[in-house]
């Protein structure tokens, strides 16, 4: 097996892959909640991705993506056998356990990808885990079965009715809470609006709340400045104190603001990657 070789890859929906990648250290020491950094080429760019589970025995990553950017469109052509030019990690804090006895984990679109590992590994570190999975349409649900073997509780829920119930994941979740679930923490993976109305119900309840970040990175050292956040009014980086952090402390319109910077060359990009690659496979 060669290094950062890709050993099995799966397309979850449309847009959506599940890559295994042969990385044995990375395996060795990854939990859930960390990242990794990757290059595609020695040219590429290097990107964050929060991965999806990890097996020391095979010496295997799991990468879940949706193929929106440039990288992760052109990761979108690798096949079994071909590799990587390098992965750096495991990157960031692994994911708070301990203490929890019964967690809502509630995931936005591509999100889930990340709430997979998470409410997961929650199950399995014995913390009670209710899953509520949202989804635009049906088109789009990814790894039901999964969640419904790694979780206690899964709520699939659909924008438009198309499968499972019918309505956002903040409805879903305040009417757990109103039907009088406890839950010891409420933790949110998705877009970052999505998160911050999750962040605002559990407040508003009393319970606290955790939001997985993502950022723009570069380093992932806490070096280069490009992943900063505002965090309870003060400058962190998402690759060093986070992913994860308090949803109560988040400066959301910062990281709202943040998150759009480069929207023009990302569509720059997109449009570049879709000329190279014949241009059939791009989604918003
Ligand atoms: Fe450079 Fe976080 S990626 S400071």
């Amino acid at each position: 097996m060669k290094r950062f070789e890709v050993t099995w890859k799966r397309r979850l929906n449309h847009n959506m892959v599940w890559l295994k990648i042969y990385a044995p250290l990375v395996a060795k020491h990854a939990k859930p909640g960390q990242f990794i950094i990757l290059r595609t080429d020695e040219f590429g760019e290097r990107i964050p991705l929060t991965m999806a589970g990890h097996n020391e025995e095979d010496g295997t990553i799991d990468l879940i993506y949706a193929a929106v950017g440039r990288t992760t469109m052109l990761m979108d052509q690798l096949e079994v056998g071909d590799c990587f030019a390098d992965i750096v990690g495991p990157l960031g804090k692994p994911t708070h356990m301990d203490g929890l006895k019964r967690v809502c984990v509630v995931g936005g679109g591509t999100g889930n990808a990340l709430a997979y590992p998470l409410a997961c590994g929650m199950h399995k570190h014995g913390v009670e885990t209710v899953m509520i999975a949202g989804f635009k349409t049906k088109d789009l649900v990814i790894l039901e079965e999964e969640f419904r073997a790694g979780v206690d509780e899964l709520y699939v829920m659909t924008d438009d009715g198309s499968y499972g119930e019918k309505g956002f994941t903040t409805a879903k979740l305040e009417e757990l809470i109103q039907a009088g679930e406890k839950f010891d923490e409420v933790i949110a993976v998705g877009p970052p609006m999505m998160m911050k109305f999750t962040c605002q119900i559990a407040e508003k309840y009393g319970i606290h709340s955790v939001a997985s970040l993502t950022a723009y990175m570069i380093d992932g050292t806490g070096m280069c400045g490009g992943c900063r956040c505002k965090i309870g009014g003060e400058d962190k980086f998402v690759c060093v104190d986070g992913p994860e952090f308090d949803g109560a402390l988040v400066d959301w319109d910062d990281l709202i603001r943040r998150s759009a910077y480069y929207k023009d060359q990302e569509a720059e990009d997109r449009a570049h990657v879709c000329r190279l690659t014949g241009g059939v496979r791009y989604h918003d």
